[in-house]
């Protein structure tokens, strides 16, 4: 029997348009009898983004400067959209009111104003399934952690660690780009750049934190603006959010630090998340992305295991279980997930995507931690 298909429409044509592209174009990789998404329309303002959707992708009907097209068209069932943080709440609104469902991604908004008032649109559409990209959980290694936190394995919580470190921007000649804009990527800076993506975990988890002080570092004051010029550099660089947060598991408080950098020596792309027990404890990193650590605590000697975890991912795909998984394979699992969304079977799915909920607990934070840091202060955020 033909397997349902599902059509989708791209908005915004740059490094993750592509990453979304590649994933489906090799959607054959999943063993899963859902739907299959299909690319039929694609929208840049850049034109020279097209060829190479245009060159891969046959069954394009719509290719288009102007992405309401996408939304006009009967064909597509759902957008991917990927596009700058000033252009989110416009796009993501018109997107939602026109009954297309949304992957959109992060920061879901510029800032708190634009998160809500995608999030009121998302509410008078109660039937359009939209979700936020946020990839690194998938990693195997990452759902055996996320498997044993379920399992309630820690005991009480202490401590619980997570971040995301990047290091190219160590590099004072990388002229400048949207992303170090504060009017095109948004006050938050850094933290609405990786935060999402540190958040997931956490907040799929229920810690939403309760109170939060920050510390926020500028580093590079200018960039070179790629023109032979030299411009002020005004976003934040590096975050270091000391939060805390309540376990709904036990009802008990715990600490919750959270660092998004993007001046971390060394770091290429180093998402990571430790979490401290009483009775167990237990660490990922991207950095070692097959590694899942844990120890348990039982009375005073505590040694740590490694498993090597292969690629036995969430939806099972024709890979040998004993082969080495990536980031664009954790990337096809979190669209599996929403697709999984899609055909209506997103409850057999064991981990899901951010929800526009929890888009709206990082937008809280992040505010939040803007005060702390220009106040000195602890800020406290509703329960
Ligand atoms: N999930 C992840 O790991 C991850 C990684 C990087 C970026 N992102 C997020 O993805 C989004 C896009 O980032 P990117 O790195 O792909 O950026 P990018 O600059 O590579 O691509 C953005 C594209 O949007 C296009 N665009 C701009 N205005 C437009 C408009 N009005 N209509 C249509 N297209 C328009 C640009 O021409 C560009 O091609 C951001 O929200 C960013 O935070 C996510």
């Amino acid at each position: 029997m033909q397997r349902e298909k599902i059509y989708f429409g791209i908005i915004g044509l740059g490094l993750m348009g592509k990453e979304f592209g590649s994933s489906l174009a090799r959607w054959c990789h999943l063993l899963d009898d859902g739907f299959i998404p299909v690319i039929s329309g694609i929208c840049d303002k850049n034109q020279e983004t097209w060829k190479w959707y245009t060159e891969n992708f046959p069954g394009i009907s719509i290719k288009t400067i102007d992405y309401t097209e996408l939304l006009r068209s009967k064909e597509i069932d759902a957008i991917y959209c990927a596009v700058p943080h000033n252009l989110h709440e416009q796009i993501y609104i018109d997107i939602i009111r026109a009954k297309k469902h949304l992957l959109g991604e992060k920061p879901f908004g510029i800032d708190k104003k634009a998160n809500e008032n995608i999030l009121k649109a998302i509410k008078e559409n109660p039937e359009v399934v939209v979700r936020c990209s946020s990839e690194f959980p998938y990693f195997p290694a990452c759902q055996q952690l996320i498997k044993w936190l379920k399992a309630g394995k820690y005991g009480r919580l202490i401590e619980v660690r997570v971040g995301f470190h990047h290091s190219s921007d160590m590099d004072l000649n990388k002229p400048i780009n949207w992303k170090r804009m504060v009017e095109i990527n948004g006050e938050y800076g850094c933290m609405g750049d990786l935060g999402i993506h540190t958040l997931h975990v956490p907040f799929n988890m229920g810690w939403k934190p309760t109170s939060v002080y920050a510390d926020l570092q500028k580093i590079a004051e200018n960039r070179p603006d790629g023109k032979g010029g030299i411009v002020p550099c005004k976003t934040w660089d590096n975050a270091v959010l000391t939060c805390r947060s309540t376990d709904p598991r036990t009802g008990k408080e715990f600490s919750m630090v959270v660092e998004t950098k993007r001046m971390a020596p060394g770091a290429t792309n180093n998402w990571f998340i430790e979490v401290y027990g009483t009775e167990g404890s237990a660490t990922f990193s991207s950095h070692n992305p097959k590694a899942f650590n844990f120890l348990v605590t039982s009375g005073k000697e505590q040694g740590w295991t490694t498993i090597d975890c292969g690629s036995q991912s969430a939806i099972p795909s024709v890979t040998g279980g004993i082969f080495e998984f990536g980031f664009s394979d954790a990337f096809q699992q979190m669209i599996g997930a929403f697709v999984q969304e899609l055909s209506g079977r997103g409850n057999t799915h064991p981990f899901k995507n951010v929800t526009p909920e929890e888009t709206m607990w990082s937008h809280e934070l992040f505010t939040a931690a803007l005060e702390s840091h220009k106040s000195g202060r602890k800020i406290i955020l509703e329960k």
